[in-house]
């Protein structure tokens, strides 16, 4: 009687793993980041820009990651020793396990700060207050130590709660009534943004090409910005991949993921820009847009207490969702390579990541004199992971399978053993071969101050 190990668990439906992979890419970066740095760099010139991006790099790279899990059935670093064994790949595999780490120490950081803004908009807390006061409110909270850390926590808790509860019943269970949610209050806050008075400002602000902005740097910022946006470089979408049923086409899969997502983060730009314009106040950018601008705006405005509410629990509910695929490629680490039961490695996942976790939130307050290579804890985990893990990553994944898996495996792949047609194979193998790799150095080279395109 041989004991034949259990069953590995997978998503049930075609809606599950977009739901879930989109659920992914939407985030903090589409919500957060994407508005201000698309406003910074020429409106609708960088969109255009951005599009083409993730389209001719991103989605290759997405399918990429997507081919190489379902393949091998394995978390990220199982994957490649999977696929290559006593080969060096599975360097690959740490690397992502340990931006998995980094990503979300400081990510749940900022998730946990869009838990104080709900309760904040619930109780009324912006009410009557000057655009000062607000950006004090700010300030006091994040250079506290309690009130950021049980936020935290409370994010943390949330987010192994789902991820214990297992990839159908908890990632995928939970990703598919919060997605539609995240869509339904984003639809409702733009309808709001774009009808009031003077919306058409910021209408054009963000779509309104200004191709003078497009310089060197700017092409660089949009290819980074796809990169953290669309979740790859690091494994996420492999341990999400070997979930995908094998009768699921990834390159269509691949192309709506990417496609949402882009789609989600200009529909965040719609919905901030014009209120931003409207209530003629200079979009303040990064940190400030969203915990500040915002605030001020809504509690300018009429109904604004329940549209304050819902753009935080928008923003919340967006975080979790990507913070639980980050949770989920260490869970997955632990259970497949330490043998360990899926509560155990969630319990040890969370607690390890919040020793980290806990520095990134004390950043901003106690530890904020605390630099390594001039950075806090916060700014060298989001500048290691952004900056260096994440391209690095995805040019080996994609040297990966354009050279040493090869074509004739990403081909059976990709066809579903030939079932399929994927007529777009010439175009994606060309790009993981030559374009991408190439597109990516440059990224990495610029990121790290090696080379200056200015
Ligand atoms: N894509 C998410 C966002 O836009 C963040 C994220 C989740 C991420 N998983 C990732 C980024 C993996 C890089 C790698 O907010």
């Amino acid at each position: 009687m041989s004991a034949l190990p259990p069953k590995r668990e997978s998503f049930g439906s075609k809606f599950g793993v977009i739901a879930a992979a989109a659920g992914s890419a939407i985030g903090l970066g589409n919500i957060w980041r994407f508005p201000y740095v698309a406003g910074e760099n020429g409106g609708a010139a960088f969109i255009i820009l951005y599009l083409a991006f993730v389209i001719a790099i991103g989605i290759p790279v997405m399918l990429s990651e997507f081919t190489i899990g379902r393949r091998a059935q394995q978390n990220v670093y199982g994957s490649f020793r999977k696929l290559a064994p006593n080969r060096p790949w599975y360097l690959i595999g740490i690397m992502g396990v340990v931006a998995a780490f980094m990503i979300l120490a400081f990510y749940t950081a900022v998730a946990g700060w869009t838990l104080e803004y709900i309760y904040q908009a619930i109780t009324g807390g912006f009410n009557g207050k000057t655009p000062g006061e607000l950006n004090n409110m700010f300030d006091s909270f994040t250079s506290g130590t309690s009130r950021p850390l049980i936020w935290f926590f409370v994010f943390m808790g949330l987010t192994a709660f789902i991820i214990m509860a297992g990839v159908k019943n908890g990632i995928e269970k939970s990703t598919k009534i919060l997605m539609p949610l995240l869509l339904i209050i984003l639809v409702i806050l733009i309808v709001r943004s774009v009808t009031l008075p003077g919306a058409a400002k910021g209408i054009s602000f963000l779509f309104k090409p200004d191709f003078s902005k497009i310089g060197a740097s700017t092409v660089l910022e949009a290819l980074g910005q796809a990169f953290f946006s669309l979740s790859i470089g690091m494994g996420t979408l492999v341990t999400y991949g070997s979930y995908i049923q094998k009768s699921d086409d990834l390159g269509s899969t691949a192309f709506s993921v990417a496609m949402t997502d882009t789609f989600i983060a200009i529909m965040a730009g719609l919905a901030i820009f014009p209120a931003v314009f409207a209530f003629d106040i200079t979009p303040g950018y990064g940190e400030g847009l969203v915990f500040v601008t915002l605030p001020n705006i809504f509690q300018q405005m009429p109904g604004g207490t329940i549209f304050s509410i819902m753009f935080f629990l928008l923003l919340g509910v967006a975080a979790l969702t990507s913070t639980i695929s980050v949770l989920e490629v260490i869970v997955a680490f632990f259970v497949e390579e330490l043998k360990m039961k899926r509560k155990a490695a969630t319990y040890l996942a969370t607690f390890s990541v919040s020793l980290l976790g806990i520095m990134c939130v004390l950043s901003t307050s106690s530890m904020a004199d605390f630099k390594i290579f001039g950075f806090t804890v916060f700014g060298l985990m989001n500048f290691t992971t952004a900056n260096i893990l994440l391209p690095l990553g995805g040019l080996l994944i994609v040297i990966f399978v354009a050279w040493f898996f090869g074509r004739d495996k990403a081909k059976d792949e990709l066809t579903n053993g030939g079932k399929l047609k994927a007529l777009y194979l010439p175009v994606f193998m060309f790009i993981i071969k030559y374009v991408a790799p190439l597109a990516i150095a440059f990224v990495f080279l610029q990121g790290l101050g090696l080379i200056n395109l200015k």
